[in-house]
């Protein structure tokens, strides 16, 4: 199995909402109630807003094996949403995404890499080296759901021709 990532197009936009409302209902289910991903999940039902924050953001989709699989944004130095398609869950997919976005936010310049993580993805990001800074808890469609916010120092950037 092999996972490529190339970036988003508009045309992408109604799958990705799909993925997107999947992710949540299958993925989050133990760390959310169904009140809870209903409203998180919400943010995707006008897709033509869904589809302008995913073309303002770096956004980069996840291919398995030629399928879809995932995508992330990266906006304003923040990984702004990352969601894996449940099939393809455990595989390495937000790996592969996550080290694309630390590594075009380190070729631009930043210093440090942030994320508001959802509680099913806080050990994911931790085991990343990313350290909890505060615990948050945000008003989402009439449901309060918590994230922690997590940041990472990214280094200096590597140089144009550098090896690793
Ligand atoms: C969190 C999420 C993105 C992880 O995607 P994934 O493709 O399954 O992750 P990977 O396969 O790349 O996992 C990499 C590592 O993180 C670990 N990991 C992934 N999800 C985990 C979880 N929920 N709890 C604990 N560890 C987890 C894996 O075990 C793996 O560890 P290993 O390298 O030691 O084997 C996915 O579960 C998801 O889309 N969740 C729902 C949406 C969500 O919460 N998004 C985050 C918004 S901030």
């Amino acid at each position: 199995m092999t996972i490529s990532l190339r970036p988003f197009l508009p045309s992408d936009a109604p799958a990705l909402a799909r993925l997107f409302r999947d992710s949540i209902e299958t993925l989050a289910e133990d760390d959310y109630t169904d009140d809870q991903r209903a409203a998180w999940a919400s943010s995707a039902d006008d897709l033509a807003e869904f589809a302008q924050k995913l073309s303002e953001s770096l956004t980069l989709v996840a291919l398995r094996d030629g399928a879809l699989a995932g995508f992330a944004s990266l906006a304003d130095g923040k990984i702004d949403m990352l969601y894996v398609e449940p099939g393809h869950a455990g595989h390495g997919v937000a790996t592969a995404l996550v080290d694309a976005l630390e590594k075009l936010g380190r070729a631009r310049g930043a210093k440090e890499i942030e994320t508001d993580a959802s509680d099913v993805a806080r050990d994911f990001f931790a085991k990343r080296g990313y350290a909890p800074m505060q615990r948050n808890t945000v008003m989402r469609a009439g449901e309060w759901l918590a994230n922690t916010t997590m940041k990472k120092p990214l280094g200096t950037p590597e140089k144009p021709g550098a090896t690793h």
